[in-house]
């Protein structure tokens, strides 16, 4: 992994501590950074993104010991998983302490609490303390995986942004409630730690957990409509044929999404993949989902987003999609 330059790092904790937002990489995508102290900069990372104050930011962090301060309950499994899973793509999301400013939990009680993974992240919420960060996207956009995906998102705005090279994971992380009795844990997101992750951790966990699916009702950011391209997405099942779909007459120049058929290669190049499809050169982006990748729990987070990202679905798909609400 690249260190990040003395330079952009004392750029990068400069602007924070002054209030000011940074874009920083981050192992899932990249983050669009506020200190957690600095109120006006929580304000401006809403005002930059476009983005409801009903949806509460995730609060990044560089230890347990960062966590612990955030929060007023830390149970055994909650320490179990964090232990297990960070740092790395899992957001765990807790009864939150009076150090979080209801501004970035939406006025909830709870907050969401990742450790990420990438070492320029680390590096800089070491120096600068947590770190309140939404994908560095407009609101309801695609995210970004490459520093250039920022800086094109946000011309206007010129931010500065530390360059990380393309994110590893590429889709966001899994946001995870746990029940106060630490009896059962709920995936408000799924993300870049699976089910099965989860499944095969918890089989070194004292007792029983049940993992409760596709509860993202809980989550107030977690909309219908989200990850939307330039263009319109339109999906369908494998062996259906787009021509047989009666799309707009204004619909005329596809773009063939094509992803890996291994789900961590497909995360990596899902976003990329649907920005790179441009408006004046194509009029939508299309995508045929193999049958086979419903029920298996590895493509659930794609699946999510390409779901919420589409702006047409066939009957056939949406049959399908079923399945996974
Ligand atoms: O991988 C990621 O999670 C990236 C990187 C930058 O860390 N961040 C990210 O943030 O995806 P954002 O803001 O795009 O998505 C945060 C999600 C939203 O769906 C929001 O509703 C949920 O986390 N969330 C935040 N706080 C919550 C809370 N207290 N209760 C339930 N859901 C919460
Ligand atoms: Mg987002």
């Amino acid at each position: 992994m690249i260190r990040i330059s003395e330079q952009d790092l004392e750029t990068a904790e400069k602007l924070l501590l002054s209030g000011e937002v940074v874009a920083i990489p981050t192992e899932t995508v990249y983050g669009l950074a506020a200190s957690i102290a600095q109120e006006a900069a929580i304000r401006k990372v809403f005002s930059f993104k476009q983005r409801p104050f009903f949806d509460p930011l995730i609060v990044h962090v560089a230890s347990l010991t960062q966590a612990k301060t955030l929060v007023t309950h830390w149970s055994p499994l909650t320490d179990f998983l964090a232990r297990t899973f960070w740092p790395g793509a899992l957001t765990l999301v807790l009864p939150k302490s009076s150090l979080v400013h209801s501004l970035i939990t939406s006025g909830l009680d709870s907050v969401a609490i990742r450790f990420p993974r990438h070492e320029m992240a680390i590096e800089i919420i070491s120096k600068v303390g947590p770190l309140a960060a939404p994908s560095a996207n407009k609101f309801g956009k695609t995210s970004p995986t490459q520093a250039h995906h920022v800086r094109e998102e946000f011309k206007s705005e010129n931010i500065f942004v530390v360059d990380g090279g393309p994110c590893e994971v590429g889709i966001e992380s899994t946001v995870l409630e746990i029940s106060p009795d630490d009896n059962s844990i709920s995936i408000l997101r799924p993300g870049g730690i699976t089910q099965s992750d989860l499944t095969q951790a918890l089989k070194k966990w004292s007792h029983p957990v049940e993992i409760k699916k596709n509860q993202s009702q809980k989550s107030p950011g977690h909309l219908e409509h989200h990850y939307m391209p330039e263009i319109p997405l339109i999906l369908l099942v494998k062996g259906e044929k787009i021509e047989n779909l009666r799309l707009a007459s204004d619909l005329k120049r596809g773009f063939e999404l094509r992803l890996s058929e291994a789900p961590e290669q497909a995360a990596r190049e899902l976003y990329a993949n649907l920005r790179s499809a441009k408006s004046g050169e194509f009029d939508f982006i299309y995508y045929a989902v193999p049958e086979s990748y419903f029920g298996d729990s590895n493509w659930d987070a794609i699946l999510d987003r390409l779901k919420r990202a589409a702006q047409f679905k066939s009957e056939n798909i949406k049959r399908h999609l079923k399945t996974i609400d």
